[in-house]
């Protein structure tokens, strides 16, 4: 018990001093975030957002979303991650499940530099790992990068009291929120336009 609280602390302490990918990689190998399925609402969020369109997922883990999407449910997934480990593990699992369309890639939601397009991007558990002008830049980014008018960040935070800053930012910059709770966990969705009509754009 003492011995995990040491490394959960010693994983903090390295984030905050910038060695994320270290932290993450080692939480990895030691199997914290061995979950061996994703939740179903989820699952069920994500299919109906994305409408058979591309899917950009951040903190992706080992790739368990594409592996429980139904089939058509996408044309492309991208998965990105912060551990390099957990991304070898995604495109193992993947290609031994013969999924096409995906691929993963190292890379930090930080330095993200944007994409063209997407459909849905996911947030899932990953989104308060950054802080302050991070957080701000990242999300106007995602915004920017959503096909318009109909494109949506999904972020999902497992307490809405402990993130509430997170949700703050993400209110602010993206000009139609929704929230829906399941449990504790609350599902956010951003609309990169006000409406879905094109003629109000
Ligand atoms: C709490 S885990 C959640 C994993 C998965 N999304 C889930 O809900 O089970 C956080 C994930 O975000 C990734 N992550 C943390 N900081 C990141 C960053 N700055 N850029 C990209 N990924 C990051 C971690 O490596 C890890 O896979």
């Amino acid at each position: 018990m003492r011995a995990a609280i040491h490394r959960r602390l010693l994983w903090r302490i390295q984030r905050v001093l910038g060695n994320a990918r270290l932290a993450w990689n080692e939480q990895f190998r030691l199997g914290v975030w061995d979950r061996t399925d994703c939740c179903e609402e989820v699952v069920r969020k994500v299919a109906g957002l994305a409408k058979g369109g591309k899917i950009v997922e951040f903190g992706c883990g080992p790739g368990m979303l594409p592996r429980r999407l139904p089939a058509g449910a996408f044309t492309s997934y991208t998965g990105i991650d912060i551990a390099d480990y957990a991304i070898d593990e995604a495109k193992r699992l993947c290609a031994e499940a013969g999924l096409e369309n995906c691929s993963f890639l190292h890379g930090d939601m930080a330095s993200w530099a944007g994409g063209r397009d997407i459909d849905v991007i996911v947030l899932e558990e990953c989104l308060y790992y950054l802080r302050g002008k991070q957080l701000l830049r990242f999300c106007e980014i995602c915004r920017d990068s959503l096909a318009v008018p109909h494109g949506v960040a999904l972020v999902i935070v497992h307490s809405h009291h402990k993130h509430r800053s997170t949700i703050r930012t993400c209110r602010k910059v993206f000009p139609k929120s929704v929230h829906e709770f399941y449990g504790s966990r609350t599902f956010l969705t951003l609309h990169r336009c006000a409406s879905d009509d094109p003629s109000l754009i």
